[in-house]
C-alpha cells in the first residue's frame, strides 16, 4: 500500500510562480510515489476580506491551474474543501483539545493580525486547527508543502499526538515534505511572495504583464546606475534565474551583474524571455480547459465522492472515541 499525502491550496486569489516552485511542483513529482490527495482549501481563504462575486471563480481557477501544471486527475485525487462537511466537524472537535496559547504563537498568525488589523477574526486563530483537520481526517502520512507552513504541520503533530494520547490512537503524525526550492521571494523584495501583498508573478500571466512586472522589481539596491557592480547574491531577480533560465544564462548574468558588465534590465530582459518559454504551455492549456468546464466540474465530484467516503470512516470512529455515541 502507498502513503497518502494531502496538501491544499487557498483559493484566495490567482496561483503564483512561489506556489508552483515553493509547492506545486513537488506535488506534481509525488503523485506516482504517493496515494495523493491535493484540495482548494475554501474555507481557508475566507479569513480575510474576499469579494463573494470573484470568489467563486476563484475556486474553479484555482482546479483548473493545478490541472493544467500537472495535478492529473487521473492519478490522484482534487477536490474542494467545503463539499466535504466533515473538514469542519473535525475542527470543531479539535478545538475542544487545543490550548489557545499553542494559536497565539504562529507566525502566520502574528503576520496576519497586522496585515489586516481591522479584522481580527477567530478564524485567523484558529487556522492551524482547520488544516490539521483537513490533514488527520484522512490519516495523511506525509504533507509537502513550502516552508511557510512547516510551524503549522508541527502544530498539526502536536495535536494528533495529544488527541491520541487522551483518547487512544486514532491518527498518524504527518511528516513535512519540502521541496527543492522552499520559499520564493516576492518582487517587490519583501520575504515571501504572496497573493495578499501582491508582489507575485502568476502562473497564467501574459507575456507583457511579466515584463511589466520585472521591469519594476525591485534588485540590488547598491546598483543604481548600471556601471555600478552588483551582489547578484542578494538579487530577488537573480535568484529567479535560478528557477527559470539555463546554467549559460545563470553564469552570464552572474558575472555580468558582479562587474557591470550587464546592466538590470538586459538581465530582466533575459529572466522574462525565459519565463514566458516556461509558462507559455501552460497558458495554452488553461484555454482548453477555460472551454470545458465540465470537465473541471465532474473531476472535482469524483474528488468529492473519493473524500467523502474516506472521511465519513474517520469521523465514524472518532465519535466513538470521544464518546459522542448513544
Ligand atoms: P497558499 O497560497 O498560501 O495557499 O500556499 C499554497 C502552497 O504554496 C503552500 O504549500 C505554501 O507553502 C506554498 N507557498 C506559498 N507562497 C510561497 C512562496 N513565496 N515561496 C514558496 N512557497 C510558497
Ligand atoms: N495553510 C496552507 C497555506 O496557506 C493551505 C492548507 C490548508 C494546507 N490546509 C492544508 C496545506 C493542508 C497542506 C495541508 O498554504
Amino acid at each position: 500500500m502507498r502513503e497518502r499525502i494531502f496538501s491544499g491550496i487557498q483559493p484566495s486569489g490567482v496561483i503564483h510562480i512561489g506556489n508552483y516552485h515553493g509547492a506545486i511542483k513537488n506535488w506534481v513529482k509525488l503523485i506516482d510515489e504517493y496515494e495523493c490527495i491535493f484540495c482548494v482549501v475554501d474555507y481557508h481563504a475566507i479569513t480575510v476580506q474576499y469579494s463573494t462575486e470573484e470568489f467563486r471563480g476563484r475556486i474553479l481557477e484555482a482546479a483548473k491551474t493545478l490541472i493544467v501544471v500537472g495535478i492529473d486527475p487521473e492519478r490522484c485525487t482534487l477536490f474542494v474543501q467545503s463539499r466535504v462537511p466533515e473538514h469542519t466537524e473535525l475542527t470543531w472537535i479539535f478545538n475542544a483539545v487545543t490550548p489557545v496559547s499553542d494559536l497565539k504563537r504562529m507566525t502566520q498568525y502574528k503576520d496576519k493580525r497586522q496585515q489586516s488589523a481591522d479584522n481580527i477574526n477567530t478564524g485567523l486563530l484558529t487556522y492551524p486547527i482547520l488544516m490539521a483537520s483537513d490533514i488527520l481526517l484522512y490519516k495523511t502520512n506525509a504533507v509537502p508543502v513550502g516552508e511557510d507552513q512547516v510551524q503549522h504541520l508541527e502544530f498539526t503533530r502536536e495535536l494528533a499526538r495529544r488527541f491520541n494520547s487522551r483518547f487512544g490512537s486514532t491518527f498518524p503524525e504527518p511528516k513535512t515534505l519540502l521541496g527543492e526550492t522552499v520559499r520564493i521571494k516576492g518582487l517587490d523584495g519583501n520575504a515571501k511572495m504572496s497573493k495578499s501583498l501582491n508582489n507575485y508573478i502568476a502562473l497564467m500571466e501574459g507575456k507583457d504583464e511579466i515584463w511589466n512586472k520585472l521591469r519594476v522589481a525591485v534588485t540590488d539596491p547598491a546598483r543604481k546606475r548600471k556601471t555600478d557592480p552588483g551582489n547578484p547574491f542578494i538579487c530577488n531577480i537573480f535568484s529567479l534565474h535560478k528557477l527559470f533560465s539555463s546554467d549559460d544564462e545563470i553564469n552570464t548574468v552572474e558575472n555580468g551583474c558582479k562587474t557591470a558588465g550587464i546592466g538590470c534590465i538586459e538581465c530582466k530582459q533575459i529572466l522574462s524571455k525565459n519565463m514566458n518559454i516556461a509558462l507559455s504551455p501552460f497558458r495554452e492549456k488553461k484555454k482548453e480547459l477555460d472551454n470545458n468546464r465540465d470537465y473541471v466540474l465532474d473531476v472535482l465530484e469524483e474528488g468529492r465522492k473519493f473524500c467523502s467516503a474516506i472521511a465519513s470512516e474517520t469521523m465514524k470512529e472518532v465519535r466513538e472515541k470521544i464518546g459522542v455515541i448513544y
